[in-house]
């Protein structure tokens, strides 16, 4: 159905020296076959895995690689192509290219029809799992990402070195499918049943105290309203938040306790196909709560006996089906990335967002956020810069669109 969206669009396609340019001729063919008008621009090195005569017949278009013909000196205007340029596609991208992509070293015509490029980019890297693991290749990747790039991920599996790891070149047929749905506007989350808890949790001491945080929940509502944005049908199970609004396809559910949020979100989670647990939910609470304001006169209370709540995180994990995927979020002030790994792995989460807390404005309270993402499949963390929760909300959900469209 999306498909159609790309109906007179002009699609730049980029390749680079890697196997994976065999399977460049396939996406060039559906691109060609659902309308797009495409422009293929190689790296040098690109010639010596797919000729250049395979994908000018294909896109009916001859294929640029230098800056101008040798024979008749033609210039080849990079600025011209990147603004034809409805959306860029590098696929596959090999660590080199997208290096210089991160640095702006514009010694071909791909990089240089890149800098120049208005339109949206879409990088799928293809690398050997080692060159894709290493954090050079992530630190590049996390830098287009911060420029603006949508990161098509390598799937896990066999590599052209016969090696098994991650750094194979995303099918033609799901970049394509990005591509289209990105003009039709569409995600794969619409019709998706998306649970999400959010804001602080209340536990009781007596009827006018109680045991709570700072949290202010506007990270966890930015979330459920991006995402009802997108077409998903949204349970939001939310602590005692004040003053927060939410779009029309967003159902609130109010609790106050941690075991409240627990019983509601246990009942949302039989039909989630993701849950994203955004709620800062107190780890203990009061053994015992009174049913009459304590007096300091009479009670004389000194010591409150706490117990421990629930991990909601975790026993969702527990429950969790092959088809479901479950987000949580971590905020650390040590070992930051082991710890939130760790959590990752004990409340079999597949991505957990972990907030910076040693960035000005990132955290409790405020309006802007700093995250890195880390993921379960093996893939490289994702960093983003200090942004307003509601583009937080959607790199979160991006990145969730890419673990729901990836094959388990
Ligand atoms: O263990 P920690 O509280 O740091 O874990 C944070 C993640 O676990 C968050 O996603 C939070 O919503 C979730 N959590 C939970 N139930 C708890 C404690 C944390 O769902 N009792």
């Amino acid at each position: 159905m999306s498909a159609q969206a790309l109906q007179g669009k002009h699609i730049v396609v980029g390749v680079c020296g890697g196997i994976a340019a065999y399977k460049t001729a396939t996406l060039v063919r559906l691109l060609i076959k659902a309308g797009a008008e495409v422009q293929v621009i190689m790296t040098p090195a690109a010639r010596e895995f797919i000729t250049p005569l395979t994908l000018s017949t294909l896109s009916g278009n001859p294929v640029i690689t230098e800056f101008f013909t040798a024979n008749t000196g033609e210039w080849h205007s990079h600025v011209q192509l990147g603004l034809w340029a409805d959306a860029m596609v590098i696929a596959p991208a090999t660590a080199s290219t997208i290096a210089k992509m991160a640095t702006g070293v514009a010694d071909n015509m791909l990089v240089t029809s890149y800098l120049s490029c208005r339109a949206q980019v879409f990088v799928a890297p293809a690398m050997d799992l080692d060159m894709m693991a290493h954090p050079t290749t992530a630190r590049n990747l996390n830098t287009l990402r911060s420029d603006g790039c949508i990161i098509i991920e390598p799937a896990a599996g066999e590599l052209a070195s016969h090696l098994v790891g991650r750094g194979r070149m995303e099918e033609p047929e799901r970049i394509f499918e990005r591509l289209a749905q990105y003009f039709a506007g569409s995600s794969s989350l619409a019709g998706k049943h998306l649970l999400i808890t959010a804001g602080p949790t209340y536990e009781r001491i007596d009827p006018v105290r109680f045991i709570g945080n700072f949290s202010t929940g506007k990270m966890g509502y930015a979330i459920a309203n991006e995402a009802a944005r997108r077409g998903a049908r949204v349970t939001l199970v939310s602590g005692p938040v004040g003053e927060l609004s939410t779009v029309d396809d967003v159902t609130v559910v109010p609790v106050e306790s941690a075991e409240q949020m627990l019983a509601a979100a246990e009942k949302a989670f039989a039909t989630a196909d993701v849950t994203v647990l955004a709620a800062a939910v107190a780890d203990y609470r009061p053994a015992r709560q009174f049913d009459r304001k304590i007096k300091r006169e009479h009670d004389g209370i000194e010591q409150i006996e706490l117990v421990k709540n629930p991990d909601i995180a975790a026993t969702l994990g527990a429950q969790k089906a092959d088809n479901q995927r479950l987000v949580g979020f971590a905020l650390e002030t040590d070992h930051p990335m082991e710890h939130a790994a760790e959590k990752l792995a004990r409340k079999h989460l597949d991505m957990i967002v972990l907030n910076s807390l040693s960035d000005p404005g990132a955290g409790f309270g405020f309006d802007t956020n700093k995250v890195t993402l880390i993921f379960a499949d093996g893939r490289q963390p994702a960093s983003f810069p200090l942004k307003t929760k509601a583009e937080v909300a959607a790199d979160i959900l991006n990145n969730i669109e890419s673990l729901i469209e990836l094959p388990q």
